[in-house]
This record gives structure tokens, sequence and C-alpha cells, in this order.
């Protein structure tokens, strides 16, 4: 029966480019809404750009801009890269400076205040008096108390991930001017999370389907008793706080930025003109919700979000979290100060977006760490992707367009070996696809890899080629069989290599596809194309020197 899914992608920050790292997090959500619409499943696939908040505020003032102007800069890389490029299937990719979240936001923020699952609270903020300002979230670090990071940041340490506020820091120093700050009163609304806590704690232990990393994190986290969050800052970039009295001040990046998948679903809704169509997937209990991210974004989407949604009342809360572990590059942590970063746009320039979603599939980051280096990115392309995969799907396709011209016809009966290799094909599907349901990218991929790699054998043990001149109908039903294979594959990776799957589909004559098999009697093949091309070293070596400089 068909399944209301939606996925609910990480909002890229717009004060940077995206790395590989950030990919890494977010593909799983395209190979899980490609997969939910050829299972005929209905999805709402949404992100977006994050454009509020200190780290757009900080970067902005590092580069003598406007907030905005970065914002929508990146905003516009990011329908770029993802979208176009790499080819992430949104139903929406939106950004937050649109007046539709703005609006949203700001209605919900006095829903709960109107609740009482917001309250108002006087607290001491650190001021750094040389630069004549709070200082919120970014605008402070130091050393964490949990893992002794030394930069920690005012709202979270990107360390040990924890969740902080600027009281905890130990010898805080105002990142812009490295001074020590005063702690000086301030006026705040607060998310009441002790009061929520009973509930958030039973939300996260009934869980099930969770990357381990993220209940993991999450029942630790609440084993340390859950205390009220600050949602508003002394800031002038952010969306305005709806009540009189606030006008200098702001709401938290977090607390809009995790509405955004609220926000964008009702936005989608307006622009297919049926408004109410988002309550399909948010009001509807049997809906299923998956959050795709990085874990240094656990915390916000199993505790505070939640709480949010708790609040509200009448929306689903989220059901699978997917969070992933990080990349690493070369061995060691992406950085941008270090300079030690491959940027998505460098990188799509030079090489083949299909080859990089294999790559960050076959080696994600899922349940732990994960490198990328280019050696590693050009034997995977090489060998895997093209020795294995490819060279599968031309060697069967070619022979059969030199040798069957018109196409090959089902005669006779299929051999035992024959009728086992199309099996293989016929169970696919059903194991594939709940190896995606439980979030398990890799191993998905790898079994439709060992598809590939069986008809490879196949190829090689029977040499239809050979028997083309001895037993030509023999030959044919051979070829058949692999072609049948051929067409369980080309469904089977879409989710993965979307534009590899139409080229397949287009050289088999296939219209549509669907997440089912059922081998064909008949079966031709028109024009062929290359699917990928093989990396030179030299290609690769200059990517290793732009690493070194
Ligand atoms: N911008 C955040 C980050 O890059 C992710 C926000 S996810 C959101 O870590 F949907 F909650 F916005
Ligand atoms: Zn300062």
């Amino acid at each position: 029966m068909a399944k209301k899914v939606f996925i609910g992608a990480a909002w890229p920050y717009a004060n940077n480019s995206m790395h590989l790292g950030h990919v890494a997090a977010l593909i799983g959500g395209d190979v899980l809404a490609r997969y939910h619409r050829l299972k005929g499943d209905e999805v709402l696939y949404v992100s977006g750009s994050d454009c509020y908040g200190t780290p757009i505020a900080v970067e902005a003032e590092k580069r003598g801009i406007d907030p905005e102007e970065i914002a929508r800069k990146y905003d516009n890389e990011f329908r770029q890269t993802l979208c176009e490029d790499l080819g992430f299937s949104y139903d929406i990719f939106t950004n937050t400076l649109t007046q539709n979240h703005r609006e949203i936001v700001q209605n919900n923020f006095k829903n709960l205040l109107a609740k009482e699952k917001i309250e108002e609270k006087e607290v001491e903020l650190p001021y750094c008096e040389s630069c004549q300002r709070f200082l919120p979230d970014r605008y402070i670090e130091g050393e964490c108390p949990n893992c002794n990071f030394k930069d920690a940041r005012g709202d979270q340490c990107d360390n040990c991930g924890s969740i902080l506020d600027p009281k905890d820091l130990v010898n805080p120093r105002c990142k812009a001017c490295g001074g020590r700050p005063i702690f000086k009163k301030s006026k705040h609304f607060f998310l009441k999370l002790a009061e929520i806590e009973p509930q958030i704690k039973e939300f996260i232990s009934n869980s099930s389907g969770w990357r381990p990393n993220a209940k993991n994190f999450s029942l630790k986290f609440v084993e340390g008793g859950l205390h009220d969050r600050a949602i508003t800052r002394d800031l002038e970039w952010g969306i305005n706080i709806p009540i009189e009295g606030y006008e200098e001040k702001k709401i938290y990046v977090w607390f809009e930025a995790v509405t955004g998948y609220l926000s964008a679903s009702i936005e989608w809704a307006k622009e297919s003109a049926e408004e109410k169509k988002w309550e399909d997937f948010w009001k509807d209990n049997d809906a299923v919700h998956y959050y795709v991210h990085g874990k240094d974004n656990i915390p916000f989407h199993t505790i505070i979000w939640p709480a949010i949604l708790m609040g509200l009342g009448e929306l689903k809360l989220p059901d699978i979290i997917v969070s992933s572990e990080y990349l690493t590059l070369e061995g060691s942590q992406f950085s941008k100060s270090r300079k030690h970063a491959v940027w998505l746009p460098d990188f799509l320039k030079e090489f083949d977006s299909e080859t990089l979603r294999y790559y960050l599939i076959a080696n994600g980051p899922e349940t732990s760490d994960a490198d990328f280096s280019w050696d590693a990115f050009r034997d995977k392309t090489n060998n895997e992707l093209i020795g294995n995969f490819a060279n599968f799907i031309n060697r069967t396709l070619s022979l059969i367009k030199n040798n069957f011209p018109d196409g090959l016809d089902f005669k006779g009966e299929y051999s035992e070996q024959q009728n086992e290799l199309l099996s293989n094909a016929v169970t696919a599907h059903e194991e594939i696809g709940k190896k995606i349901e439980s979030t398990n990218f890799r191993d998905a991929l790898k079994t439709i890899f060992s598809l590939a790699e069986n008809g490879n054998r196949y190829l090689n043990k029977n040499e239809p080629w050979k028997k083309i001149k001895t037993d030509r109908s023999e030959a044919e039903k051979d070829l058949l069989a692999l072609a049948n294979v051929i067409l369980a594959i080309c469904s089977l990776i879409e989710p993965f290599l979307p534009k590899t799957a139409k080229k397949i589909a287009q050289s088999v004559g296939l219209e549509s596809l669907a997440w089912s098999f059922g081998p064909l009697d008949r079966v031709a093949v028109g024009d062929l194309s290359l699917l990928f091309e093989k990396l030179e070293d030299d290609k690769i070596e200059e990517q290793k020197e732009k690493l070194k400089k």
C-alpha cells in the first residue's frame, strides 16, 4: 500500500560552499526519496538554505558584506550544486528568508507562548565591553566543559556535539577581539524543556530504526536532565521576535531553522494549488518521517524539534533519524581555516557527479567515520564503477546490439544456470528495499553491485560471443537472461545513480521505472552511451597537489 513519506534533509548554512563531508551526510535523503517514489509511495522531500543566525552574521562581518548578500549567494550555489548537478530530487528546496517561513516561525512562537511552552526569563549573558555587544553562539568561544575541546562555541561543542550554554564555557573569549567577556543581564525567551523531559525521554526510548549514534547520543543527553533552553538572541541578523519590547533581539537560528521542515511543506502545498496537502504528511499518523543530517545536528532533531512539535500539538513527530558520522579527507578532518577541504563546486567542475554519489554512498560514514582520499576515489571509480558495473552493462549490451540488432526473443526454456542468474535479479528489489528502509545504503549498493559481478562471472564462464557461432539460440538465451539482470539493475540503481539509470533505461528502451521486476521475453538494445569516464592518474595527482598548498 502506498505510504506517505516525509524526508527532511538538513538545511545547509548559507555562509560558505559545501564540502564533500556535507554531501556525505545528506545523500541518504535522496536515496530514500527516489526509492520511495519508485515504490509508488507519496513522497515529500524538503530542504533549503539556513540563512540566519551567527554562522551567517560572523561570516558577513569577516567579509565586510551584508549577511543577506552572503545568504543569497550560497543559496543560489546550493540550488545549482545540490539540485542540478548532484540531482538531489527535493520536492522543494527553499530558504529561511521567505515571508512564509518567517510568518510560520512567528506564529509558532506566539502559539507556544500562549500555551506556556515558552517563558520569559532574565539571565546573565556574556557581553564584550570592548566590542560593546552581547556574544551569542559563534561570537564566543572557550573550552568545552565536557570534552575540554579548546574552541567550543557558545551554543555547541563541535568536538563532542554537546549543546552548551555560554556560561558553561571555560575561559570564554570574544571571537572578534579575544577579550574576556563580562556577564550582563538580558531578558530572553526559553523553551521549557525541563517540564517536557518525561515525554522526550519516552519518545527517544520508544524510537526504532534510528541510526545508533542518534539514539545513543540522545539517550545520554536526556539522562543528564533537560534544562530550559534560550530560543532568542541579542543579535541583529535573524527573524524578529513577534512580541513588543523585543525589537532589539532575534529568534535563535536553531529554533527557526528546524521549523523550516514544516514551513517548507506548507510552501510546497501552496505552490501545488492544494493548500492543505501538507497536512497529509504532517497530520496523518501513518505517515513516516525521516530526518537526514550529520551527527552534530542530532540533539536539534531528537530533542529541540520534537519538543517544539509536542508543544504545538497535532503534528507528526520524527520517526527515523538518519545521522551520519563524519567524513574525513585524506585521513584528517575537513577544515576551512587550514584549507583542508574539497569544495563541492570545485569538485563538480572537474568530475562527474555520479562518481561522487557512488563514492559517498559506497564508502559512506553511516555508522563510523569514513574517509575520502583521491587515490581511493580513483580506484573505486575505475575498478568498481567502471571495471565491474559499467563493464558488465557495456559488454552485455554491445554483444546484443552487434549480434542481435533486431532484439532478443525468448525461445524454449531457460537452463538451470540461466534460471539461477535470473532468480537473483527477481528477488533483489525486496532485499535491497529492506536495506534502504533500514538506512543501510552502503550495503544496499553493494548488493546491487554483486548482481553485476555475477553477470560478469556468467559472461566469462559462458562466453556467449563464442557460442553465437556454434549454438546461436543458446547464446540468445544467455544474453536475454543477462539483459534481464540489467533491466533489474536499472531500477535498483536509480536511487543511487539516477543519471546512470536514465542512460541504461534509454539503451534498453525502458520508458518508466518501478521498484519491481519481472523478466521480459523480448529485449532490444538501442543506442549505447558511455556510462563513466576512466580517471587518469595525472588528474588525480593534480588534486592531491592542490591539497598540499
Ligand atoms: N544549518 C545547520 C548545519 O549546517 C543544519 C540545520 S538543519 C535544519 O549544521 F533543518 F534544522 F535547519
Ligand atoms: Zn570583543
